[in-house]
């Protein structure tokens, strides 16, 4: 039976693109297949189709076929028929909720899905045998940083505000245990810091439900004329311009990173619990990105300098050195390549996947 990697969450923003570069790296024999379960909370299924449409999109690019499963990973049965009907033989991880402010409102939801539907994840990986994960963590766990560039020694879990933030430090305490309980766990935890960017084709990207939370998206949609006017959350922080500084990565480098990670599970020797940053190392400003965009996309990008949005950090951006060693990764793609790609996907899908 061949095996396959199970991707959770793999119809959402990064692990979209993982599965299309988890496929476009392999070759025609497949040495393992893919298998998506995602619950849609935050991805969108045509009326009339079977996959939702970044996955049916992956297909046609791609040629290759994804086995998609709709499943809360808090369906432990759901979970188990899965490990029973396909050879896993690791999984990576990405289905979470992720919107900061919404996890203030509802804190319970967020520490279910994340933290409740992971452990529920990881009971049944153990009782499938399943030991290997790759998992979806953020710059976020460090909190406001006291160093920069932030190194994985840094301190985490401190002045954490928000529960979505919170919930991404426990999970990885979580982990840690579970190494230590039992060397057979390999864990490798990926601390993104800010992912934009979309796939060249243009055809997949970020499709965010409602008003985007984040810069990039936001920008995106004010150039496409979808809405109005950036207002940017302050410029009194002691930075380049005033405004906040970000380690923005783009989507395809950090899928390239999964890639890498779940290769290294191959090497003789490798176990426990392993945390790596995944950036570029370079932090570009609030009013940076405004210009590159506008750069990239020819289109005026109106703005207006408004108050700091409660919980935001002056500047943050990765120590990549360890990526670099452990991983064999770094990321190639500029900053002029982040904005070509989202404005190429924003462009050519103004209203997102409900258009393509
Ligand atoms: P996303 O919302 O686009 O993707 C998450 C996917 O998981 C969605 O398709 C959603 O429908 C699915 N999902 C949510 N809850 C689920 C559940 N209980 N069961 C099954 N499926 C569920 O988000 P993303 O930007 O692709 O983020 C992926 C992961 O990376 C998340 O864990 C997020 O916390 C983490 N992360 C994201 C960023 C970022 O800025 N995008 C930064 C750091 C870390
Ligand atoms: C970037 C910069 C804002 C929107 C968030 C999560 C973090 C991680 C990555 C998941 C900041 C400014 C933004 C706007 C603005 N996600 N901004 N106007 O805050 O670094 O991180 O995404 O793990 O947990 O908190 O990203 O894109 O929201 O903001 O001026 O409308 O843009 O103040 O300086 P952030 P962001």
């Amino acid at each position: 039976m061949t095996s396959a990697i199970l991707v959770t969450g793999g119809a959402g923003y990064v692990g979209s693109h993982t599965v299309t570069t988890l496929l476009e790296k392999q070759s025609d024999n497949p040495e393992f297949e893919i298998v998506v379960v995602d619950n849609l909370a935050n991805a969108y299924k045509a009326g009339g189709q079977k996959k939702p449409e970044p996955l049916r999109i992956i297909e046609e690019l791609t040629k290759k076929t994804i086995h998609f499963y709709e499943l809360d990973i808090s369906d432990r049965e759901g979970l188990s028929r899965i490990f029973e009907t396909h050879n896993i033989e690791c999984v990576i991880h990405f289905a979470a909720l992720k919107a900061v402010g919404e996890s203030v409102e509802k804190p319970l939801e967020y520490y279910q899905a994340n933290i409740t539907g992971t452990c529920t994840l990881l009971e049944v990986m153990r009782k499938y045998g399943v030991y290997k994960l790759v998992y979806s963590s953020s710059c976020t766990v460090y909190g406001e940083p006291t160093r920069l560039p932030i190194d994985e020694g840094h301190e985490t879990g401190r002045s954490l505000t928000s529960p979505y933030g919170k919930s991404k430090y426990f999970c990885e305490e979580i982990m840690k245990d579970l190494c230590t309980s039992d060397k057979k766990w390999k864990v490798i935890s990926l601390r993104y810091f800010n992912p934009v960017g979309a796939h060249r084709s243009g055809r997949i990207g970020e499709d965010p439900a409602g008003v985007p939370n984040n810069l990039m998206p936001f920008i995106a949609q004010v150039a496409v004329g979808r809405l109005k006017e950036l207002l940017v959350f302050g410029n009194d922080y002691p930075t380049v311009d005033g405004t906040g500084v970000r380690d923005y990565i783009h989507v395809e480098d950090l899928a390239e990173g999964h890639v890498k990670a779940v290769k290294l599970f191959q090497h003789p020797g490798f176990s426990g619990f392993h945390a790596v940053n995944l950036g570029t190392g370079t932090g570009y400003s609030v009013l940076q990105m405004i210009a590159a965009f506008h750069k990239a996309s020819g289109r005026e990008i109106p703005y207006r300098i408004v108050g700091r949005r409660a919980g935001d950090i002056a500047a943050n951006y990765a120590d990549v050195a360890l990526s670099h060693r452990l991983l064999a990764w770094r990321a190639t793609r500029t900053l002029d390549d982040m904005c070509a790609d989202t404005w190429r996907w924003q462009s050519n899908n103004p209203s997102g996947y409900k258009t393509s």
